[in-house]
């Protein structure tokens, strides 16, 4: 059978997915939007065999771990669709480090989704393939399609997809990504998005989603970056509100998130104008307009605590590459 590649990237939303509606499908409690990371990205290929049992390497190593798991689960699925039983190779590498609040289960579930599909001669659509994705990691569905994204949440498995609503070229923004630690963080988000309902505020939160998602919409359509700015540092903090009145509370946020915050703060006082976004993690997501990205960078690298600092532009989504891992 047929050797398969795919890169995908991570992506940042400005709408948050926290919390499910339905755990096994995966499905949201509400839609999405997000954009696609040009800079945090994951290669991964899929060969199908006579092996007795399916081999995943992650940079390198053998993976056993309830990671391992999660993979064959969603091989499993792939499979069923293919009508085939045999077991995988599958070969995954990032160009970030793993769980520090960049979903790196977007980017490593978009490109297993679309290598193993392709592996397995399937041939599927993109709405498809998003709704495959999305089984895999809720987030991985935004992974598939180019550029600017929503997730539309759905109510069954076939009608929560992803869709792009805009190219990657279409507006010039940046997604400066200030990382203050590399270990790893200690509840995954699959844990987290259980816990989303205990929190007293989400019924309000999810009450105000709609509204929010066609307001930054609007602001998106008319490239009024002060507005959008403003709407996607807002949904952050009030995702992480929720995370934070969850019982048990669920802190992300490290000494050196906050000071990064306050930083970003300070220079749009002084007229360097960003926002800041947080995925479930300690990192900080700081959205400008690319005239501003460099300086940005600059000095935000040099706030104590910060380990590593990546400017990311839009791009495309999941594609199928040429050079195999193995
Ligand atoms: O796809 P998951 O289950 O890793 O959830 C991602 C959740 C957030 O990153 C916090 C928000 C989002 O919409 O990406």
């Amino acid at each position: 059978m047929a050797k398969a590649t795919a890169l995908a990237p991570s992506n940042i939303a400005f709408i948050k997915y926290w919390g499910k509606r339905d755990v096994r499908l995966n499905l949201p409690v509400n839609g999405s939007v997000s954009m696609n990371l040009s800079r945090l990205q994951t290669i991964t290929t899929v060969e199908f065999g006579d092996d007795k049992k399916d081999r995943v390497v992650f940079d390198g190593r053998n993976v056993k771990s309830r990671f391992y798991k999660r993979v064959v689960s969603h091989l499993d699925r792939v499979r069923k669709l293919a009508g085939i039983s045999l077991r995988a190779r599958v070969a995954t590498e990032n160009t970030f480090p793993f769980g520090v609040g960049i979903a790196s289960s977007a980017s490593g579930f978009a490109a297993l989704t679309l290598a193993a599909a392709s592996a397995a001669g399937l041939s599927l659509s993109e709405r498809e393939l998003s709704v495959l994705g999305r089984r895999g990691s809720g987030s991985a569905a935004r992974s598939i399609p180019d550029g600017y994204v929503e997730w539309v949440a759905g109510t069954q498995d076939a009608d929560s997809y992803a869709y792009s609503f805009y190219p990657p070229e279409y507006w010039d923004i940046c997604d400066v990504v200030v990382m203050v630690s590399k270990r790893q963080k200690a509840v995954g988000s699959t844990q987290g998005h259980a816990l989303a309902r205990t929190s007293p505020f989400f019924r309000a939160r999810v009450r105000g989603l709609p509204a929010k998602l066609v307001r930054l919409k609007e602001a998106l359509k008319e490239k009024d970056f002060s507005t959008f700015g403003a709407i996607v540092e807002a949904e952050a903090l009030n995702m992480h509100g929720v995370m934070l009145t969850s019982s048990p509370a669920l802190v992300y946020w490290e000494p050196a998130t906050i000071t990064v915050m306050q930083r970003v703060w300070l220079l749009r006082e002084g007229g360097l104008e960003s926002y800041v976004t947080l995925d479930a993690g300690p990192t900080v997501h700081v959205i400008c307009q690319k005239l501003n990205a460099r300086e940005l960078s600059r000095k935000l690298s040099s706030v104590r605590g910060v380990v590593d600092v990546v400017v990311n532009r839009p791009v495309d989504g999941a594609r199928i590459v040429k050079k195999h891992l193995f």
